[in-house]
């Protein structure tokens, strides 16, 4: 066998300092990804499902034994390394968030309160015309949105000084908006800018932070299923500041298990007739889905995960006819403790039908947690790394994932989008990208 040649590792400045995580929300999904990462510190623990902390990665061949954890492979900000930072229109601090989101016990809760209250919310950029559920005092006034964006920009510089910042990166971990289409005022950095001077109806909270962070040269993801950097407008101010971009909405509960088990019908040539999904869940996430409004931007981000994954135009037979339905009902009693269904019709050998049922009994804020550090974590390597636009190797993350090029479809198997991860990580340390095809 011929030796593979090296290839050139990226010049990746180092992790030194410390990073900053903003949060716009903090609700029970951030709360919990702050108690998590200092409960882990404190105990030295590693942050259980997080791939960056946890996953180790094959280097070279299978023969030469090279297996070292992700993390001592990047450079990457260590936990003790993190301060975070957020705003939020109703929790005070992330003591309070935790204790009202109900997520963690009071114990996990108390052996980390100090620090948590310490985590104040900033006013937020908050507007209920986006978010009719939800009733926000702590928010700020501008008369214009530009004045707004301009608040967070310097919210953010405030941020930097204070804590004594290297680097900043942003997730959005706040209520899902309203879903509205892309219009006119998203197509150009000057429609945009002009809109955020003329108060435009269809510039949403979310993205008057995205601009911020970007202006701001702040990596930005969307863990949210609504539009926030997922515009055309978002690209180019990306691509202009060289700022690294990506989303949306994370990836967790019943979307993991469809992109975990689609993947493996498919492979086995399985035939696929319906997938019907519900879910209840009580907390104030499911609160704000239960406006049809805000649940039709999470129903969208659902929905394109089967097809694009079955290609029933490349695979009429088997998946040229398939009914997807999705259901979220809020129902209160069961909080953040989220319960799905799914009913599966598949087909087999000479059409026989088949039925497969899950009942996921999922913590959302638990799954979603490690998503926030290792979407900090990476996103901040990706710029070190001279990333800019939009991280499709971060796709693993969300439910939705953007891609470079709206001509191209985005990658959903979790199988593949872990390759795609590991393969850029190794191309960036100058390792050859694993095809599993030698030995
Ligand atoms: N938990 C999961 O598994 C999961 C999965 C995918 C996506 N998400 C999304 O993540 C987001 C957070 O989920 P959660 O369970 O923490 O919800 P949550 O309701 O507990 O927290 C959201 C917080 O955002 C705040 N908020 C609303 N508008 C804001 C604004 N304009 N600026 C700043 N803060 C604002 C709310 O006051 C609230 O405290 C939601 O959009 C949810 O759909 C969650």
């Amino acid at each position: 066998m011929i030796d593979p040649m090296p290839t050139t590792p990226r010049d990746i400045a180092p992790a030194t300092g410390k990073l900053g995580v903003l949060l716009p929300g903090l609700g029970a999904v951030a709360s919990t990804f702050i108690a998590g990462v200092l409960a882990a510190r404190a105990s030295g623990e590693a942050p259980i499902g997080s791939l960056s902390q946890m996953a180790h990665i094959r280097l070279g061949d299978r023969a030469e034994n090279r297996n070292p954890l992700i993390k001592d492979f990047v450079p990457l900000a260590g936990l003790d390394d993190l301060v975070f930072g957020a705003w939020d229109p109703i929790s005070a601090n992330a003591l309070e968030a935790a204790t009202t989101a109900g997520v963690l016990e009071e114990r996990d809760i108390a052996a980390v309160s100090a620090e948590m209250e310490g985590v104040v919310a900033m006013d937020a950029v908050f507007d209920q015309d986006w978010v009719k559920r939800l009733d926000g005092t702590r928010v700020k006034s501008g008369d214009t949105k530009m004045d707004l964006a301009e608040q967070l920009m310097a919210d953010i510089e405030n941020f930097r000084t204070e804590n004594d910042c290297d680097r900043l990166v942003m997730v959005w971990c706040a209520s899902t908006e309203a879903y509205r289409d892309v219009t006119d005022v998203h197509q150009s950095i000057e429609a945009f800018e002009q809109g955020l001077r003329d108060n435009d109806e269809m510039i949403s909270p979310s993205q008057i932070y995205a601009y911020a962070a970007i202006m701001s040269g702040v990596p930005y993801a969307n863990g949210a299923p609504n539009l926030s950097c997922d515009l055309p407008v978002m690209l180019q101010l990306a691509e202009r500041e060289g700022v690294p971009i990506g989303g949306k909405d994370f990836k967790t509960g019943q979307t993991l298990m469809k992109t975990i088990l689609a993947p493996g019908f498919k492979s086995r040539m399985l035939g696929l007739r319906g997938w019907y999904s519900t879910n209840i869940l009580g907390n104030r996430d499911g609160e704000v889905l239960d406006d049809p409004e805000n649940f039709k931007s999470k129903e969208v981000s659902k929905l394109g995960v089967i097809d694009t994954i079955l290609q029933p135009d490349a695979y009429p037979t088997l998946y040229g006819d398939v009914d997807h339905v999705v259901r979220i009902n809020y129902y209160p009693p069961r909080g953040d403790n989220k319960e799905g269904w799914d009913n599966i019709d598949i087909f087999g050998w000479m059409g026989y039908p088949m039925q497969i049922k899950v009942n996921f009994l999922c913590r959302d804020s638990i799954l979603a947690a490690p998503l926030v550090l290792d979407l900090a974590l990476f996103f901040d390597l990706a710029s070190r790394a001279g990333e800019s636009g939009v991280q499709e190797w971060m796709s693993f993350y969300f439910k939705a994932p953007m891609v470079q090029d709206e001509a191209l479809n985005p990658e959903h198997d979790i199988f593949i989008q872990q390759i795609k991860l590991k393969n850029t990580l190794r191309t960036w340390m100058g390792e050859e990208p694993v095809t599993h095809t030698e030995m």
